[in-house]
C-alpha cells in the first residue's frame, strides 16, 4: 500500500509533522510504503497564480503523485482557524487539475483520505478547516476515512503513550477501511 502524507505545515520539526511520523511509523510498521510532502517547503503557497512558476509546476506535480496513492493524508496546523495557506493552495491546484484531466480525475474519484489537524486550544477552532476537507472530498468524490484533530498540541504530549496510542488507533482505523 502506498500512502501519501501532504503536510501543509512550515515547520518539518513542528508538532504537525511529529503527528504524521507517528503516523508513518505505524503505517510503515504494517507494510505500507509512506511518502511525506512538505507542501510549503515546494513553494506551494499562497495564490499560486500570483505565486513562483516553480511553486504551481510543484503543486501539479503533487496532483499527480496523491492520484497515484491508495491512501493519502492532507495534514495541517491551525492558523487562524483555517488550514493553512499552502494546504489550500494545494487542494486548488488538485481541483484544477481533476477539472483538466480526466485520467487524474478518476483517480482521484474514490480515493481514500483523512486529515490530520493540531491546534494550540480546543477542538473547536479546528472546525472550519475540517468541514472544508469534508465538502472537497465530496467534491472530489472522494472516500473520507476521518480527522485526526490534536487540540492543545505540544510534542511532548504527542510523545507520551496516550497520544501514541490514539494515533496509532487512528493509523489502523484508516488502513483498515476497504472502499
Ligand atoms: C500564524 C499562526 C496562527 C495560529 N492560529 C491558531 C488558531 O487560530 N487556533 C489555534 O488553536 N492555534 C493556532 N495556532 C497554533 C498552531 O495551530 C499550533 O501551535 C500547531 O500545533 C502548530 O503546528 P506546527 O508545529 O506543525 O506548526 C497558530 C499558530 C500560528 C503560527
Amino acid at each position: 500500500m502506498k500512502i501519501g502524507i501532504f503536510n501543509g505545515g512550515p515547520r518539518k520539526n513542528g508538532r504537525t509533522a511529529a503527528v504524521t511520523a507517528s503516523l508513518r511509523n505505524r503505517f510503515e510498521g504494517c507494510g505500507a510504503v509512506t511518502e511525506e510532502h512538505f507542501l510549503y517547503h515546494m513553494g506551494i503557497k499562497g495564490c499560486l497564480t500570483c505565486g513562483t512558476k516553480s511553486g504551481l509546476e510543484n503543486a501539479r506535480a503533487m496532483a499527480r503523485e496523491f492520484a497515484s496513492c491508495d491512501l493519502v493524508i492532507l495534514a495541517t496546523p491551525i492558523y487562524m482557524w483555517k488550514m493553512t495557506d499552502s494546504l489550500k493552495a494545494f487542494i486548488d491546484v488538485l481541483c484544477a487539475v481533476c477539472k483538466d484531466e480526466d485520467d487524474i480525475s478518476e483517480k482521484v474519484r474514490g480515493k481514500r483520505v483523512a486529515a490530520v489537524l493540531t491546534t494550540d486550544v480546543d477542538e473547536n477552532v479546528a472546525a472550519d478547516a475540517e468541514s472544508a476537507i469534508e465538502l472537497i472530498s465530496e467534491i472530489l468524490r472522494m472516500d473520507h476515512l476521518g480527522s485526526f484533530i490534536l487540540p492543545f498540541a505540544d510534542l511532548d504530549r504527542i510523545g507520551g503513550e496516550e497520544c501514541q496510542s490514539e494515533i496509532r488507533n487512528f493509523a489502523d482505523k484508516i488502513m483498515k477501511v476497504r472502499s
